[in-house]
């Protein structure tokens, strides 16, 4: 079960220029700038009174986000919604036929497991699951 909503990710070209743009659109403090080497990204998260933003910006170009951006250009990149156990949601949502990316969690930007589903699954949405 989905507990709630807990992030909106944007994919951004520059991260500097879109956290104070979004910060001061919404009158909200960013978080520190957390670096994924493993994906190749970095992160900077904008906490609101529901779910939070994650500005993602690529480090180099065979990051997914990199190819993100050259497919799509800026925008709406995943969804995420927190999970208690993300092994027994995982499972559940396989048993029903939900295409996943990640069979197995791994660890995300802020050192917390995730895994993300496959959009083909999820109306054309892809769907990050965060364990609390
Ligand atoms: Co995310």
């Amino acid at each position: 079960m989905f507990t709630r909503l807990d992030h909106i990710g944007i994919a951004v070209r520059d991260l500097d220029k879109a956290v104070a743009y979004w910060s001061e659109l919404l009158e909200l403090k960013s978080d520190h700038r957390i670096p994924v080497p493993a994906q190749g990204v970095e992160v900077v998260f904008i906490p609101t009174r529901g779910a939070r933003l994650e500005l993602l910006a690529a480090t180099g170009p065979d990051s997914p986000i990199a190819k993100f951006l050259e497919r799509r250009g800026e925008g709406l990149h995943h969804v995420c919604f927190a999970v208690r156990d993300i092994e027994a949601e995982l499972a559940d949502l396989k048993s029903k036929g939900v295409e996943l990316i990640d069979e197995k969690p791994r660890l995300g930007a802020e050192g917390k497991r995730i895994a993300f589903l496959h959009p083909k699954s999820t109306y054309g949405v892809l769907i990050e699951l965060l364990e609390e």
